[in-house]
């Protein structure tokens, strides 16, 4: 269904579903009309078998910062996804649908610079989603991150392009409906999928990282980068850390990160005990890594860093000493076993462990864990 007919990608794929035996409707209609979708709907009911599911696909686009936004031009973005998808919503109530996929995008999640109204749009379609959870009705909203190749994304000039530099790369189509019959299949109410590099994303541009979705996942992702940009400084992200295995895991996380980054690798390729020239560091490179790390950590550090400290296990302690960051757990003076004879002792032990502060009581637990 749509307001004109299929375009010609559109038509080879219709042409392709009926050469396999799918019988298939072009309906034209605007699914903002409340009368056009009943009729659309009617049609179906007269001439289809009982109808088992709706996928909500319809968008468009009319990007323009918000000021330059007037009435109609948000209300040309918002109509098939607000009006849409509750035109379809209210005359499909009635009936137990197998699937309600709605089409949203990662603009409502993550924010998308020049896309207020689409962004807005989308939001409608994901508290649609749990709306008609809750009233027990099928419901997936699917906050897709770009396609390549085919859809809105792909038409608009460098779109693509330039969500990739911000660490939103593209999905290909069929990445994209691999995903969906996916989810289908495990209905989760709202869900994005997208290629997303959560530290680049968040260190291309400080507004985007202060989301609070973002600040809320930095603190309870590792990623040291992503934590300090959230909270002002990947020192302060460090500083946040206890000292102990953790703070020691989320600098050399770190390390690993930029060491990949600077390799053009994926951080798992990157084995923190080998060599940074066995893994391909040339001297350029050692210098681009150098000036990431300054700009990190607030440091002047030597052009001889990386051949000084030749692996990124080698570079944890000299960093973190540099910095004058402790990564050694402290141990409590007080945290000697207690050995409790009578009642009176575990009334002593339960008072003073009723006296400490919820750090001061975490530290004695995961003192008493092995570590591994
Ligand atoms: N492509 C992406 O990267 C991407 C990313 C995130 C989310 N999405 C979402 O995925 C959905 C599909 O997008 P796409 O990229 O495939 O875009 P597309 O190729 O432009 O398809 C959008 C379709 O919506 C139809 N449509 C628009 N307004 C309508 C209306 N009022 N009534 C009925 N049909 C209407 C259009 O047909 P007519 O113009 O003929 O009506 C068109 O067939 C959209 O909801 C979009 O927001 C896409």
């Amino acid at each position: 269904m749509g307001r004109s007919g299929p375009d010609p990608v559109a038509a080879e794929a219709i042409q392709a579903l009926e050469r396999a035996g799918v019988s298939v409707r072009i309906v034209r209609a605007d699914v903002a009309d409340e009368a056009q979708v009943a009729r659309a709907l009617a049609e179906v009911r007269e001439t289809m078998p009982p109808l088992r599911g709706v996928v909500h696909a319809a968008g468009v686009l009319d990007d323009g910062t918000v000021l330059n936004l007037d009435r109609a031009r948000h209300d040309a973005v918002m109509a098939p996804k607000v009006a849409g998808a509750w035109n379809l919503h209210a005359l499909t109530a009635g009936r137990t649908l197998d699937f309600f996929v709605l089409f949203s995008s990662v603009a409502s999640l993550l924010g998308s610079p020049g896309q207020a109204n689409y962004a807005a749009g989308n939001a409608f379609l994901d508290a649609l989603a749990a709306y008609r959870r809750a009233r027990g009705l099928s419901a997936l909203a699917i906050d897709w991150g770009p396609w390549s190749g085919v859809g809105l994304a792909a038409a608009g000039e460098n779109r693509g392009a330039r969500l990739a530099r911000r660490g939103l790369g593209s999905l290909s189509p069929e990445q994209g409906l691999r995903a969906m019959e996916r989810l289908v299949r495990l209905s989760p109410v709202q869900i994005a999928v997208m290629k997303f590099d959560f530290q680049q994303w968040c260190g291309s541009d400080a507004t985007l990282a202060s989301s609070p979705l973002l600040a809320g996942l930095a603190e309870e992702n590792t990623g040291l980068a992503a934590a300090g940009n959230a909270s002002g400084g990947v020192r302060e992200g460090l500083l946040a850390v206890e000292p102990g295995r953790r703070r020691r895991a989320l600098l050399e996380d770190h390390l690993r990160r930029r060491v990949a980054q600077v390799l053009r690798l994926v951080p798992d390729r990157v084995d923190v005990g080998k060599p940074l020239r066995a893994l391909g560091l040339d001297s350029l490179m050692a210098l681009e890594l150098r000036n990431r790390l300054e700009a990190d950590f607030k440091l002047k550090l030597s052009a001889t860093l990386v051949w000084n400290h030749p692996t990124v296990t080698a570079l944890v302690p000299h960093l973190a000493d540099r910095m004058g960051i402790p990564l050694e757990a402290v141990e409590p003076a007080d945290a000697a076993p207690v050995t409790m004879r009578d009642d009176a002792d575990l009334v002593r032990v339960l008072n003073e462990i009723e006296q400490l502060s919820t750090d001061e009581a975490r530290r004695l637990l995961s003192d008493q864990i092995p570590q591994a």
